[in-house]
């Protein structure tokens, strides 16, 4: 008998990867101490199912998915829209549901009526490209960053951000608001366009038992 081939899962670190593993073991997946936070491994085997999961940054899950080095992904829909590969999106796991938005002080409400030519900081300068030049019709400068991009409108760097909005929390102890929303966002699956064909058994019998496990 010729040996199965293993299906790989790309999981982004962290929070994403902890609630997927989670709904796996609901659906009877023995995920192989992949959620034993002290590890450092980054791969884990479940031998009898023939699954391979192992933790990404959540930028390089499409990347992992796109080049066939992932069958699967489990990726927020920011990073899919952000990285814009050719990849199946093939189900909305409905956890890590949160908002991007356009967010600042109060006071920089105005500068979303047009006619400035403001700063916009962001992770995200794709999106944030997309909302200002194609929805908005407005001209603005994008300034990517990595991180804590709260901080660009408090130290003036930027007169806005776009950044993801879960609980608000951060931008409340910082003195900033919601000013418009940009995206609706929650956890996705996302499929090779090869693994679909080549494996589309196993793919889409995995997708319909999480499909159940999320509907009840
Ligand atoms: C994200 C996001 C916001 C925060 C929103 O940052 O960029 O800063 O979470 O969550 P809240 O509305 O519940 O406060 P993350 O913690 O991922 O770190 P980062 O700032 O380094 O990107």
């Amino acid at each position: 008998m010729s040996e199965r081939r293993y299906l790989t899962i790309a999981l982004t670190k962290g929070r994403l990867a902890h609630d997927t593993l989670e709904l796996f073991e609901r659906i009877g997946v023995n995920t192989a101490g992949a959620m034993d936070k002290k590890t450092r491994k980054l791969i884990f085997t479940n031998e009898e199912l023939g699954l391979r999961f192992f933790l990404a940054k959540g930028p390089d899950v499409p990347t992992y998915v796109y080049y066939g080095a992932a069958d699967i992904g489990i990726v927020g829909r920011d990073t899919i829209i952000e990285e814009n590969k050719k990849l199946y999106e093939v189900l909305d796991l409905g956890y890590g549901k949160c908002r991007m938005c356009v967010c600042g002080p109060a006071s920089a409400r105005r500068f979303l009526e047009g006619g400035d030519q403001i700063r916009v900081a962001t992770k995200y300068p794709n999106i944030a490209k997309d909302y200002f030049y194609r929805r908005k019709n407005q001209t603005v400068e994008i300034i990517k960053l990595n991180g804590s991009i709260e901080l660009a409108p408090i130290v003036g760097l930027s007169e806005v951000i776009v950044d993801i909005v879960e609980t608000g929390s951060t931008l409340r102890e910082n003195g900033l608001e919601v000013l418009e929303e940009v995206l609706d966002l929650s956890a996705r699956m996302v499929v090779n366009q090869v693994s679909m064909k080549m494996e589309n058994e196993r793919i889409t019998d995995l997708i319909t038992r999480l499909r159940n496990e999320l509907a009840k």
